[in-house]
């Protein structure tokens, strides 16, 4: 028999539901995304994310449910993120689970969001298992992680200050492309010279560890040089400039890991993995060192819940469960 795993997603600002057939196979997933709502604000207001959680999330449910050809009664478990992510927001997703699994008396299981993103790639590519190396590239994390098995990992670096993310969506804002900055970013620079401005590539002894401070500190004496000498910034040239460098600290230490654990197969996660010009180097690397890759397909890298009830599924048929007693966890760290 199939298991079905209803995977839950509230950890930020999209409210998602999906059901997802023995961990691999999509039946449906929806997402309603607040971005357009909190774009006004020029980034994520907490209490009105959660708010709009609570109006979203039944809606969301049942019509994922319909779309799936699915009943309650044929769910095997409700996966639902824990943490991390906005506390509010990860209680409305945790509370509907949890009420769910009470009344239909279904299993519960808790997923961190970050192996969700890891389990992007799962939905990506069927035949895709561990032991692989993943960079996983999102709005709150940047970090190579060794994945040894569904539920065990390692961490080979991670960053020192900003997440890549961070550091799309700030200098994003400062040129005015607005929030979200990442995807605004990648499509401005889809005209630009990647080679019209220079940016220092960090420099940590002994250590793969990301850091972004100094690069984004570069780009805003840039940005305020040229504006106090009343220069025009070409916003196409400096995104693609920008991002250009953010991908290549990215690759470049993907690399050094490679060579480091003798890994020969990697992949992407996390919000970032959408970006056109991390993808290309990314495959670009591996050519390079004769590794098998997997780029998670694009409606997986964001927030969505397939990618939660992937995870959730190995959790599941491993014995995991948890109990009416779970919480969300706001700062939850990967079990690393
Ligand atoms: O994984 P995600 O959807 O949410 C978190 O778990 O944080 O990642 C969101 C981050 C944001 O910083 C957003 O700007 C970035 O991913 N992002 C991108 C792209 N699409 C999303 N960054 C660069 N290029 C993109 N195409
Ligand atoms: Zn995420």
């Amino acid at each position: 028999m199939p298991v079905l795993t209803l995977g839950i997603e509230s950890s930020c600002d999209e409210t998602a539901c999906a059901i997802v057939k023995d961990g691999r196979i999509v039946l449906s997933s929806m997402i309603a995304s607040q971005a357009d709502f909190h774009s006004q604000y020029g980034g994520v207001v907490p209490e009105l994310a959660s708010r709009m959680h609570v109006e979203a999330i039944v809606p969301c449910l049942s019509e994922t449910l319909k779309n799936a050809d699915v009943a309650y009664e044929d769910i095997d478990a409700v996966c639902v993120t824990k943490g991390p992510g906005l506390v509010g927001a990860l209680l409305v997703g945790v509370s509907a689970a949890k009420a769910l699994c009470e009344v239909k008396n279904i299993p519960l299981v808790g997923v961190n969001h970050m192996c969700g993103h890891i389990a992007a790639n799962y939905l990506t590519d069927t035949s895709w298992e561990p032991p692989f190396l993943c960079l996983v590239v999102s709005g709150g994390h940047s970090e190579i992680l060794l994945v040894k098995d569904y539920s065990e990992m390692s961490c080979i670096c991670s960053t020192r200050d900003d997440a890549a993310g961070e550091a799309f969506d700030k200098i994003a804002r400062v040129i005015g492309l607005g929030y979200p900055g990442g995807p605004k970013m990648d499509k401005a620079s889809l005209d630009g010279d990647p080679h019209a401005f220079s940016f220092p590539a960090p420099r940590i002894a002994d250590s793969l560890d990301f850091s972004f401070s100094g690069i984004k500190t570069a780009a805003l004496n840039t940005i305020n040089h040229m504006r106090q000498q009343g220069e025009e910034i070409s916003i196409p040239d400096f995104a693609a400039s920008y991002q250009d460098a953010i991908c290549s600290i990215l690759c470049d230490r993907m690399d050094k890991a490679i060579q480091k654990t003798h890994m020969n197969k990697i992949c992407l996660a996390g919000g970032v993995s959408a970006n056109s010009c991390l993808r290309k180097k990314f495959e670009e690397l591996a050519k390079k060192r004769h590794c098998h890759i997997c780029l998670p397909k694009m409606a997986y890298c964001t927030d969505n819940a397939a990618m939660i009830a992937s995870a959730g599924y190995y959790d599941y048929v491993h014995g995991v469960r948890d109990g009416m007693d779970m919480n969300a966890y706001p700062s939850l760290e990967l079990g690393v």
